[in-house]
């Protein structure tokens, strides 16, 4: 393939994975998002592989390494939960954070490319920032995975002066920037690589352990913006215009992410990377208002059905616990009967439900649940009120009422979805657990709320027993 045509077929898979990240931003589109990227990623890597920059001996070594990568990723792809998405996301990220890294390290010792005065000094600059996002965003993101996974616990690590920990890592990160350019030799400059990169990952494993639970969301789609930064800058290394313009447009779609997460969470996005928000105990004193008090008031499943056949309105908030039940066709089920008698269900959606963004859309989705009854919270959240029953499934911190009343809670602000206004909440889960942030509760203590106990899926297949009976 001559390099004209290759060029044609870059600009082509840009344009398609422009058009998928249009498709995927609405549910009704997002199929024709993924056809489109599939597409996009399988011309990128044809007009790569038979462009004119590699030669025939390089292609055991590639057709090596699709099968070995292809493999992982079937295999991944088949085994690994809805529920784990999250975490295996945050690895995959972690692998463009490695690979930017490793580029990195290779250009610098490539002498087969030689170049002399502004560019030789471009070239390094490259060299040293690619490898200075790619650190951070594998240590990040292999914390992040960790974190996600439940193998490391999710309060924030908050070591005395981190700030100051931070500012003096900058500094010497700078420090050997300035070393690394003005280096005579290859093992000069290596050293001071190595310092970079030593430092970089610490950063990374700092930065995300200091992030509490409730504000992982926001962590995970900055990685997601990191790793495209650091795909990117491998794109500059390698001048490889196509790897630059795809890396730019995963940074930039990630940061916009970031920006709307921090904003459903009511979050300024520099202290949530400041770290220290959303951490297990609240902080000590005052907030006694808020303290859960009183006891429960357990339901069961056939008392469930008759409220819900006496509604005249129903809001089902799904969350978390939905998922790891897979309980969204028997939840569809309930809705169908529901409708078909005249009650008006439909669907709350909170930004952060679920373990990444949009999870609850796409269960809900695969179960062929109707988009038009399926609500923002901003859309939904004033109509509580007038709701007969709002029943809560596998949800915890996106319904907690501390959010609000108690300024102490290291979930204070976070917008919630106020299912206590309704003139009958239920709340369906397995125990008194807490959460991912690990607050309680005080919903559960509310007097119009009920306790419907046990597995969503099992629970929600009694209710739909007793409803048609
Ligand atoms: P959570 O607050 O985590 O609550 C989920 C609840 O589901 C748990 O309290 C659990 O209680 C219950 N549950 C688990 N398995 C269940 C089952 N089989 N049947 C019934 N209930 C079950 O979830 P949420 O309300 O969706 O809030 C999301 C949380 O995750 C937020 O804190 C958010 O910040 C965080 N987070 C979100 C994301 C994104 S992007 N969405 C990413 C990372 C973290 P039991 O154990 O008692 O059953």
């Amino acid at each position: 393939m001559n390099a004209s045509l290759a060029t044609v077929s870059y600009i082509g898979s840009t344009i398609l994975f422009i058009l998928s990240l249009g498709g995927l931003s609405n549910p009704e589109t997002a199929r024709r998002g993924n056809a489109f990227g599939m597409i996009g990623m399988a011309v990128a890597v044809l007009a790569t592989v038979f462009g004119p920059r590699i030669t025939p001996s390089g292609y055991p070594w590639i057709v090596g390494a699709l099968v070995v990568g292809g493999s992982v990723g079937l295999i991944a792809a088949k085994k690994v939960q809805m529920t784990q998405m999250p975490e295996l996301v945050a690895l995959m990220h972690s692998l463009v954070g490695l690979a930017a890294c490793l580029v990195g390290y290779a250009s610098y010792v490539d002498t087969s490319i030689s170049f002399e005065g502004a560019e030789k000094a471009i070239h390094e600059v490259e060299i040293y920032v690619g490898i200075l996002i790619g650190a951070i965003t594998f240590a990040g993101s292999i914390v992040a995975f960790g974190k996600l996974s439940g193998k490391i616990g999710g309060k924030p690590l908050l070591l005395p002066g981190r700030h100051w920990m931070n500012l003096a890592g900058l500094l010497i990160v700078l420090w050997f920037g300035r070393v690394f350019l003005h280096a005579e030799t290859v093992p000069a400059g290596m050293t001071a690589l190595v310092v970079m990169t030593v430092i970089a990952l610490a950063f990374g494993v700092h930065m995300v352990m200091a992030i509490g639970g409730a504000d992982m969301p926001v962590v995970v789609s900055m990685l997601n913006s990191y790793s495209g930064w650091a795909a990117a800058a491998t794109g500059f290394m390698l001048s490889n215009d196509l790897l630059i313009v795809v890396g730019a447009l995963v940074g930039s779609s990630g940061a916009i992410l970031s920006y709307i997460m921090c904003r459903a969470m009511n979050r300024n996005f520099i202290s949530v990377i400041a770290g220290g928000f959303g951490g297990g105990a609240p902080v000590k004193g005052g907030g006694d208002a808020a303290q859960p008090a009183g006891e429960v008031s357990p339901i069961s499943a056939v008392d469930t059905a008759e409220l819900l056949r006496d509604a005249k309105s129903v809001i089902i908030v799904p969350g978390y616990g939905m998922a790891v039940a897979q309980a969204q066709h028997t939840v569809y089920e309930i809705t169908k009967f529901l409708r078909e008698k005249g009650v008006n269900v439909r669907f709350g959606i909170h930004p952060v439900a679920g373990r990444m963004p949009g999870h609850m859309n796409v269960l809900l989705a695969e179960a062929k649940v109707p988009y038009d009854i399926v609500l923002e919270m901003d859309e939904i959240n004033a109509d509580f009120p007038a709701t007969d029953v709002a029943m809560v499934i596998g949800a915890n911190d996106i319904v907690n009422p501390a959010a609000q009343d108690d300024p102490t809670s290291p979930i204070a602000g976070m917008p919630v979805l106020e299912v206590w206004k309704a003139k009958t909440s239920i709340v369906m889960k397995r125990s008194m657990a807490s959460g991912y942030a690990g607050v309680d509760n005080p919903l559960f203590y509310k007097d119009n709320n009920r306790m419907l106990f046990g597995d969503a899926r099992k629970m929600l297949e009694e209710v739909l027993t007793a409803l048609k009976t």
